[in-house]
């Protein structure tokens, strides 16, 4: 195991985009000047998306525009157009994430643009922020499967991963969006890419945690050299046009376990289950977290 992982927190996004209750803004901005303050070094904080489409991050500005950054800190948002660059570019953001999915249906229903058309818009989008000096972030979403089309094969994720770095991400986060991979199909998928030439520290791992193997995934991921971890506190999030995706890998539950393994992520664990706790009461449900679970006595 290795001595240190690098969590990438998307709770106060993934987390937060298809809630019922939708915070405010003051309660978003607590929530993510709270996971800074209990040691998160990298933070997705809203989407400059169309706000019909996500209702929940439609306040996307007054939220990156108000919070308090730390330096040492990563802030991050999510951008599907040339429009949503410039609205991140203009709340101050220092690096964007770009998303599609490697299966062709998703992409349709997701960002609304076929595979190559959503490879066009992002070739420009991550020119365009490079040269504005910005770090660029790559989702490859649907990697172990598609809510629409079942299985997606192995080259659909090489060929989409490999144009995203090509064109200038510096790392591919690989979305498990509906929480159907195994820790197998986890060594399949990165031995594969790792063999097309991609590099381990390009690479982060991104479970939803439908089924349970999220934390049995990590493990195998960590074992073949990857070193970050993207999850959201609570074990919030789902994706609402991916039918069936339940929330992330909770934080607190991967934190706990490196910790646990001698990994070390610079969060406090404590604090951590604090802010879950009070997110919990915000959003009026029980989270699905077992730590937090634990930590309650549920
Ligand atoms: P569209 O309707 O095709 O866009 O949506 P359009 O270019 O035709 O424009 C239509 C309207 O949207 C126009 O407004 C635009 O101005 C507006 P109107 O003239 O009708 O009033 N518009 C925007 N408004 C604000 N911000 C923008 C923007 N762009 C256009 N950036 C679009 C295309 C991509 C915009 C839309 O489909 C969209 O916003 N999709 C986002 C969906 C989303 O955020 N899904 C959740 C992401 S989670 C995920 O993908 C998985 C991940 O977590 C990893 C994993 O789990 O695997 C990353
Ligand atoms: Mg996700």
């Amino acid at each position: 195991m290795p001595a240190e992982v690098s969590i990438y927190e998307v709770g106060p996004r993934d987390g937060l985009q298809n809630e019922a209750t939708i915070l405010s803004a003051d309660r978003k901005i607590e929530m993510i000047e709270g996971l800074v303050d209990a040691g998160v070094k990298r933070i997705e904080v809203t989407s400059f998306v169309n706000p019909r489409w996500i209702p929940a991050l439609a306040d996307h500005m007054e939220v990156a525009t108000r919070i308090r950054r730390k330096p040492g800190v990563t802030y991050s948002a999510l951008v599907p157009n040339l429009r949503g660059l410039d609205a991140a570019s203009r709340a101050g953001m220092q690096e964007i994430a770009v998303f599609m999915a490697a299966s062709q249906t998703h992409n349709r229903k997701n960002i609304n643009k076929t595979t190559e058309e959503a490879l066009a818009t992002y070739r420009e989008v991550v020119t365009e922020a490079r040269s504005r000096g910005m770090t660029v972030r790559g989702y490859v979403s649907t990697v172990y499967g598609c809510p629409y089309e079942g299985e997606v094969p192995f080259e659909q994720v090489l060929r989409v991963g490999k144009s995203l770095l090509d064109m200038g991400c510096y790392e591919l986060s690989l979305g498990d969006t509906i929480g159907v991979g195994t820790p197998r199909q986890v060594e399949y998928i990165l031995d594969g890419l790792l063999h097309a030439d991609i590099r381990l520290d390009q690479l982060a791992v991104h479970f939803h945690d439908t089924r349970g193997t999220a934390l049995a995934n990590i493990t195998v991921a960590l074992q073949l050299g990857i070193r970050t971890v993207d999850s959201a506190i609570g074990g919030l999030g789902g994706c609402p046009y991916a039918p069936g995706a339940s929330g992330n890998v909770s934080t607190e539950d991967v934190v706990y376990m490196l910790h646990g393994m001698g990994c070390r992520t610079g969060i406090d664990l404590d604090r951590l289950v604090a802010i879950s706790a009070r997110l919990g009461g915000h959003l009026a449900r029980e989270l699905p977290s077992k730590y937090l679970k634990a930590h309650l006595g549920h």
